[in-house]
């Protein structure tokens, strides 16, 4: 499998595993919408790899959305038409705010459901049948105490969680109306956080962030006087919430793996969860934050965040027995390199 079409290419996950799949030699087409990410991403993925002059080669960007039929079947005829067919699919494109998923359901069914059923359509039409698939822890009950397994039972919260949940249910179907056909991965991320070690890409959330990390980042470049903890009274050990953190760059390996266990293997599905196993308190996450980087993060203790859980921590046992993928990098890694590149680019990829 050569050539690699990535949907979000240009998002924060997106980005990272085109630096891998890049450096692993693979061809990549990039197709994104661009509402929640930016070129930059691309021209940074570009350095990190040291492309010159075979740029235009190695990687290509069209600006489209999943939900155009026209736009995306001309991407894969064209690249039959050049004798290198699209020959896998990671797909990440999607919306991804909780927040706003319970206000938008519309939409977030629309573009998350209707844009990979289009996307599948596609490939189908063009005889392109591997595809990994970006899916979330999100879609557990998590109000199960112990380790997440892939077997777990399943609840999602939210509509953004629901969309998650009822992809994966077509995936499923689709492999069975033919058991010789496709080869389907749904990795299920925990929480990633942290940037490629270079400070060229990372996260770059658009308006005032909700998740922990780039919470912790806006108080340490002083956007933010204080960081909110929700809640000091959880069942946990310090008494704030606890959460499964994996680098990104480990959770970019996990889809090369994964790209790899496709090519590899006779068509199949499977799922894999993509954390690293061990827990970590919000507290814990500020206190390792501070201590690397060498910087306060004055904080508050506000009452408990509604919807929140005490505590999610994958078993990534499955992901390392069959994808033979191990996460490498630990938490100081994480907020080391997760500082580097907000304090390098205070606007992320916006031209401030
Ligand atoms: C959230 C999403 C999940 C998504 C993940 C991406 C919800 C319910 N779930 O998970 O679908 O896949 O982000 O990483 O939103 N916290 C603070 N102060 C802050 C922000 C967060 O104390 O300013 C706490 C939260 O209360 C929580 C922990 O940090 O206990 C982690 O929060 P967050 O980063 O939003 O991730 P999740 O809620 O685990």
């Amino acid at each position: 499998m050569r050539r690699i079409l990535v949907t979000g290419g240009a998002g924060f996950i997106g980005s990272h595993i085109c630096v891998n799949l890049l450096k692993k030699n693979y061809e990549i087409i990039v197709i994104d919408s661009l509402i929640n990410s930016s070129l930059n991403a691309l021209n940074r993925v570009s350095r990190i790899v040291n492309l010159k002059d075979d740029i235009n080669k190695k990687i290509s960007f069209i600006n489209c959305d999943i939900r155009d039929y026209e736009a995306l079947n001309q991407i894969f005829l064209n690249s039959s038409e050049k004798d290198k067919p699209i020959e896998g699919v990671i797909h990440l494109a999607g919306l991804k705010s909780v927040e706003d998923s319970l206000n938008s359901p519309i939409e977030y069914w629309d573009c998350n459901v209707n844009g990979t059923i289009n996307l599948i359509n596609v490939m189908n039409n063009n005889n392109c049948k591997s595809i990994v698939f970006s899916s979330s822890a999100t879609i557990y009950d998590l109000s199960e105490r112990n380790k997440i397994h892939e077997n777990s039972f399943k609840k999602p919260k939210n509509p953004y969680g629901s969309t998650k949940f009822v992809i994966e249910c077509f995936l499923n179907d689709l492999f069975k109306s033919n058991l010789n056909e496709w080869r389907i991965i749904n990795l299920r991320y925990f929480n990633p956080i942290g940037a490629h070690p270079s400070g060229l890409i990372g996260e770059s959330p658009i308006g005032k962030p909700n998740n922990i990390f780039p919470s912790i980042t806006q108080v340490a470049s002083r956007k933010r006087k204080t960081l909110n903890i929700f809640g000091n009274d959880w069942p946990t050990k310090d008494g704030t919430c606890i959460r499964d953190f994996i680098h990104v760059m480990d959770l970019a390996d996990g889809h090369i793996s994964a790209i790899e266990y496709l090519r590899k293997n006779k068509p199949l599905i499977k799922d894999f969860n993509l954390g690293t196993g061990l827990g970590t308190s919000v507290l814990e996450l500020v206190n390792t934050f501070q201590k690397v980087n060498n910087i306060e993060i004055p904080y508050i203790f506000l009452p408990r965040r509604k919807g929140d859980i005490s505590k999610v921590i994958a078993d990534n046992s499955l992901a390392i027995k069959e994808l033979k993928w191990n996460p490498k990098r630990n938490l100081e890694d994480m907020c080391r390199d997760g500082w580097n590149w907000q304090n390098q680019n205070p606007y992320g990829f916006a031209n401030k």
